[in-house]
């Protein structure tokens, strides 16, 4: 019997664009159980590149205007991977339209914003998702069930980074990730992603206290101009936090962090055990258990394998190794699948806003110098 599709409009074809294009085409493959994504058609303000996606991916139409792919009535599920300034207005249109919606994170570049387009969202009836990917990975999920099973004990501390060093050079010119207008900074751009993984792992956060700090004042308006703009976001921002459930921590975003490529990660302890993680080498999670023979004790090495669902609809071999490409095509397979199934995906726009609640939390506890009570 042929599966049934599911056709996709795609709007913007950057960094994430071609992480988009890549995952919806292996979805259909690696995952058998879900109607196949079916690339559409592709938007983006620069024609050339709109054009050089459909030849590469194989979509229908490559379009300038974004809005003639969202109205396009083939077209069943909108990705949006523009700059975040843009996504609400492109959200909204395309829920207006009827459309499932997939959108990039940071949601959008306020709370407030955020809770609109959850609202509009939740009234359209249609299923949405939003790109943290890195929840994606299977040894995450395995973290999830240790600590809910009780098996770390009770949860002392959550150490959390998202350090990257994609910004560290001052000359690194002024971009859309400088703008005030587009949002904060780093504590949007990366600091979302920690903030995810720490509501994932432990639930909801009721305090927050943060600095931000933007050791970088200008950067050069184009690569190699001596003009220089103004940097008019957070380029550190370090929050403390404390989770609903009783225990407490730290939270890092930084994006001058020279050396790291994506050091996202995290240490969690609880009375009988300690979690350790960094996503540059993703498919290791490190266990320490307590209570056993103190001599031959120590840090064990948990390594990704089929015995972490779905790794094996990739590989059926453990040891050979998820890479990013793998956590966002097991996101649109997860989107996909919960579109069908006419189910919330995880996570939706509410997570989003939840996460993007929490930004403007901290922004506001840096500018007060007080806690923030969410
Ligand atoms: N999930 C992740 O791990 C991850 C990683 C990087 C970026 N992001 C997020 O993805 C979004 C995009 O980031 P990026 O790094 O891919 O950016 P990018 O600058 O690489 O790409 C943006 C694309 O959008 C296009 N565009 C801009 N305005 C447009 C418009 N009005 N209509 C149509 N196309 C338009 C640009 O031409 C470009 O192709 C941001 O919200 C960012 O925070 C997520």
């Amino acid at each position: 019997m042929m599966r049934n599709t599911i056709r996709i409009g795609l709007i913007g074809t950057g960094f994430m664009g071609k992480a988009h294009a890549l995952a919806y085409q292996a979805a259909g493959n690696v995952f058998d159980d879900i109607p196949r994504p079916m690339l559409h058609a592709v938007a983006d303000l620069d024609g050339a590149r709109a054009e050089g996606f459909r030849n590469q991916f194989g979509f229908v139409k490559a379009l300038t205007e974004w809005r003639a792919l969202v109205e396009d009535p083939e077209i069943d599920v909108v990705s949006i991977t523009t700059p975040t300034l843009f996504h609400k207005e492109m959200a909204l249109a395309a829920l207006a339209a009827g459309k499932h919606v997939h959108c990039e994170k940071p949601l959008t570049i306020s709370g407030a914003d955020a809770q609109e387009m959850m609202l509009a969202a939740e009234k359209a009836g249609v299923r949405t998702a939003s790109g943290f990917n890195y929840l994606k990975n299977p040894l995450l999920k395995y973290a999830r069930e240790m600590i809910a099973s009780g098996e770390l004990g009770e949860i002392t501390d959550f150490n959390g980074i998202h350090a990257e060093g994609f910004m560290a050079d001052p000359e690194t010119p002024w971009s859309w990730r400088c703008d005030p207008a587009g949002g904060q900074g780093a504590i949007a751009d990366v600091g979302s992603h920690i903030i995810a993984v720490a509501r994932f792992l432990l639930g909801p956060i009721s305090e927050v206290f943060a600095q931000l700090d933007t050791p970088i004042k200008t950067r050069p308006v184009k690569a190699g101009e001596a003009e220089r703009k103004e940097v008019g976001v957070d380029d550190i921002a370090r929050m403390l936090v404390v989770f609903e459930r009783g225990c407490s921590g730290t939270l890092q975003a930084n994006w001058l962090a020279t050396g790291r490529n994506m050091q996202l990660g995290f240490q969690i302890s609880g009375s009988n055990g300690t979690l350790v993680f960094d996503q540059e080498r993703m498919n290791e999670l490190h266990y320490y258990k307590a209570g056993e023979d103190p001599r031959s004790n120590g840090f064990r090495l948990i390594e990704s394998g089929p015995q972490h669902p779905p790794y094996g609809a990739f590989c059926v071999a453990g040891g050979h190794h998820l890479g990013f490409n793998d956590l966002k095509t097991i996101e649109m397979a997860e989107f996909i699948r919960a579109i069908d199934q006419g189910v919330s995906a995880t996570p939706d726009f509410r997570e989003a806003w939840e996460v993007q609640r929490l930004i403007d939390a901290a922004v506001m506890a840096h500018r007060n110098g007080s806690w923030a009570r969410l």
